[in-house]
């Protein structure tokens, strides 16, 4: 398990402005979180790499981007009108509400008969230890009665156009999917794909879930990565139904990607949804889930929708979402396989993951250490003395130059070994210093030997570079991927 709790995380968040909650200086909104400088790069990048690995590189993907606000009948068509609810329950007494399955296993406030006047809080599913008595009444305040449970959809509602009437009701979306299958036949004209194509989006969903919670894992707003892949269900591919097939590539190819960028294969492991858990459209779903602090949770779904949702959509609309088979001279309707990740909690487990405190010459360091490719920053250029104005203009220059390639940031608001700790924290991977020696001392009619100091932060290693090279290092070391210890083995080692 990640060796970060969530309150550490949650912290770092905050500190290094990765994450804040929405609304802040107004008490917060509940379960929404806003993307601080630090938060909207990484974000940004596991949205780019993902887009970049599963649609640039693939023939076999497009991509697209829907609006959040669809015809109504989108909702009706897809099942989320009728069947996206929870059953809640209501205290007559506080009004809070709860999930009807989740009131029994809460916590629960208690006003103890056998030790008059006391309030206890007992442990969810357990007894009174001192009355024996289970909990019947309100878990939070311990008064009131609760409601029989009544369903309540988890979309939220809203109006188009100026008329706040029934006929104006539409839905922020829960999730992107549908999107994409309502542009089934637009993209296929538009690009006249053969099956098996996929079409990706990404883009905010909105839910209100009754009980959201545990930091960005589970919000109101969030951001899905969403793929439809449509294959053709008379097809067979390695001898077995070409959907199955497709499926468990899918699974494969999801699961090593997160491995791929950094989670500990220890950290995730697949989960089969059976009997009930099996969504009514699909014929088999496999989650993805990581070790959060709080246990095993989804951090992705890949499921086998079948036609359910294209034939819905053909029924709703009367238009036709086929794919023509020239070879077998017949109409289609595709399968589906729909891996479908959430950005903010693979952001989360990304940031779980990499977290690390460690012990440096007696010092605790905190250290994220990111795949460079996630890393909000690339590189932070520091200035050894910010007192010689050579130094700190050569920083400046520097900054200038490498930031047109990679994200780069000039900082001198404190002393080299405090500047190292602040990158660490937020999974700088490069360091470049800039010192005495680089420009020299013109009083002392010393020149500068161009050459500046590169430390790398996992290893805390440090080279001496010539800055005439750094583009070509760079471009090694995080475009092309190559390691740190080939790249070092060909300069000398600087001291630390
Ligand atoms: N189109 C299928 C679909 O939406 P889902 O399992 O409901 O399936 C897919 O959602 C992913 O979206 C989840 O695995 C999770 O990563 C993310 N997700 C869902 N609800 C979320 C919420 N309330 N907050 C944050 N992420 C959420």
């Amino acid at each position: 398990m990640s060796a970060a709790s969530m309150d550490v995380i949650v912290s770092l968040c905050k500190r290094r402005g990765f994450v804040f909650q929405s609304s802040e200086i107004y008490g917060g909104t509940g379960s929404c979180w806003d993307y601080g400088p630090l938060g909207v790069e990484l974000r940004n990048n596991i949205k780019r790499i993902w887009w970049r690995d599963f649609v640039q590189q693939r023939n076999d993907m497009v991509g697209l981007d829907a609006s959040i606000l669809m015809h109504p009948t989108v909702w009706k068509a897809s099942g989320h009108v009728d069947n996206f609810t929870d059953p809640m329950v209501d205290c007559r007494e506080c009004k809070r509400r709860f999930r009807a399955d989740q009131a029994g296993t809460m916590d629960w406030t208690h006003y103890c008969p056998a030790t008059k006047g006391n309030k206890f809080t007992i442990k969810g599913g357990e007894r009174c230890p001192h009355c024996g008595a289970r909990r019947t009444l309100c878990p939070e305040c311990g008064k009131g009665e609760l409601t029989a449970p009544r369903q309540f959809n988890l979309m939220f509602k809203t109006f188009m156009g100026p008329v706040e009437e029934d006929a104006a009701v539409t839905y922020l979306r829960p999730e992107t999917a549908q999107g994409i299958f309502v542009n089934f036949d637009n993209v296929l004209q538009a690009t006249r794909r053969k099956l098996p194509f996929g079409i990706a989006q990404i883009g905010k969903a909105f839910r209100n879930e009754i009980t959201p919670g545990n930091f960005i894992f589970r919000s109101r707003e969030f951001e899905q990565m969403e793929i439809e892949y449509f294959v053709n269900p008379h097809d067979r591919v390695d001898g077995r139904p070409a959907d199955e097939a497709w499926h468990d590539r899918w699974i494969a190819d999801c699961q090593s990607w997160f491995t791929r960028y950094g989670l500990d294969h220890a950290n995730v492991k697949l989960h089969e949804h059976l009997g009930d858990e099996l969504a009514h459209y699909s014929k088999r779903t496999v989650d993805l889930l990581y070790r959060f602090p709080m246990g095993w949770n989804e951090l992705m779904g890949i499921a086998n929708r079948t036609d359910f949702d294209l034939k819905q959509h053909a029924k709703f609309s009367g238009k036709s979402l086929t794919w023509f088979d020239e070879e077998r001279k017949e109409h289609v309707v595709p399968f589906v396989i729909e891996p479908s990740a959430g950005v903010d909690r693979a952001l989360l487990a990304f940031l779980l993951d990499a977290y690390r405190e460690e012990e440096v010459r007696g010092d605790k360091r905190v250290v994220l250490r990111f795949h460079p490719e996630l890393a909000p920053i690339k590189i932070a250029v520091l200035p050894l003395l910010k007192k010689r104005p050579e130094i700190v203009a050569a920083g400046h220059d520097l900054r200038h130059r490498l930031t047109r390639r990679w994200l780069t940031l000039y900082d001198d608001t404190a002393a080299i070994g405090r500047l190292y700790r602040r990158q660490d924290e937020v999974g700088t991977p490069y360091c470049v210093t800039v010192d005495v020696k680089t420009v020299g001392d013109p009083e002392k009619g010393e020149a500068g030997d161009g050459k500046v100091t590169i430390r790398e932060r996992d290893t805390m290693q440090q080279i001496r570079v010539p800055i005439a090279e750094l583009e070509h290092v760079f471009g090694r070391l995080l475009d092309a991927g190559t390691p740190w210890s080939e790249v070092a083995a060909g300069y000398p080692r600087a001291e630390g």
